[in-house]
């Protein structure tokens, strides 16, 4: 690690608060979204894709779906009435909790993923339903997902106005992009945040207090990126913790909290480190 990089982490660190590794969770909602959280889980009439078709990693689609559902309001402050973007929406599996916790009269939803199948299966199930459950496919290019993809990561921007969204999540998809691309990222999640909006985001973030972890990473080329398998490097991308938190405050996010997860092999209620930024102002 580079002599800037452990002097960033010093500055950072202060104004970080860490979440305390242990089994308290943190604290939201009472009982009545713990039950919320119970059906979503394991109600058998929710949509549910055909398991040959979900592209998005091992684990148990609705399992998953509920803890993230648990993540956005109980870390995010997610709010029914709230208006979601959704970076890398694969097969729905963050969308299909959302229908039953946003109002479907005043919040919204809007998914981008550039996998055709996964954006198909989610508006042909989840739109006709939820009419402001949106979803579009991009064609960005990427290696594993998209590999003909005509998009390059670094030339996205987002078809949205500035300030169209108050909470914008990027779930395990930080962890499939190359540096430059989060960086662009970054900045396109502040652009359309409107004051007090929340971008939650997932990592695997590299720094000092990584060395028990679960996944074994190698730095890509003296930059600040990470890789964990030789023959597909954005299978599973990490990041230097210092660069993620020095990059979301350049693009104008103010760092809230980074949560270690137990990826690392500590205690944790997710497994990737959880980031959460927030957009300077006043909310709705
Ligand atoms: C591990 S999956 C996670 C999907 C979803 N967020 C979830 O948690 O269920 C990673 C997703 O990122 C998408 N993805 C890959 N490259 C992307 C890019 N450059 N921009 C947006 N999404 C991308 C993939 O198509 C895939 O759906």
């Amino acid at each position: 690690m580079s002599a800037m990089t452990a002097i960033d982490m010093t500055v950072l660190r202060e104004k970080v608060p860490e979440q305390a590794p242990g089994p308290t969770p943190p604290p939201g909602p009472g009982p009545e979204f713990d039950w919320l959280l119970a059906a979503v889980q394991t109600n058998r009439f929710m949509p549910h894709p055909s398991p040959d078709s979900i592209f998005v990693g091992d684990g148990d689609y609705r399992a998953i779906g509920a803890e993230f559902l648990g993540h956005f309001v109980r870390i995010g402050r997610l709010q029914p009435h709230e208006r979601v973007f959704d970076i890398g929406c694969g097969i729905g599996r963050m969308a299909v909790p959302l229908t039953q916790y946003l109002d479907p009269e005043r919040g919204s939803y809007d998914g981008v993923d550039p996998v055709m199948e996964g954006i198909l299966w989610c508006a042909q199930t989840i739109t006709p339903a939820y009419p402001r459950f949106r979803f579009q496919r991009l064609d960005i290019a990427h290696p594993l997902y998209n590999p003909q993809g005509s998009l390059p990561g670094i030339e996205v921007r987002f078809g949205f106005a500035n300030g169209s969204f108050d909470f914008i999540t990027m779930t395990s998809v930080a962890t499939h992009l190359p540096p430059d691309e989060l960086v662009v990222y970054l900045e396109e999640a502040t652009r359309l945040l409107a004051p007090g909006g929340r971008l939650f985001l997932t990592a695997f973030a590299i720094d000092e207090k990584t060395g028990q972890e679960r996944l074994s990473f190698k730095r890509w080329q003296d930059g600040p990126g990470w890789y964990a398998i030789d023959e597909a490097p954005l299978a599973a991308a990490g990041i230097d913790t210092a660069f993620l938190l020095e990059k979301a405050t350049q693009a104008g996010l103010a760092v809230e909290s980074f949560r270690p997860g137990h990826w690392r092999g500590i205690s944790s209620a997710h497994y990737q480190d959880v980031l959460l930024a927030v957009k300077p102002g006043a909310g709705r």
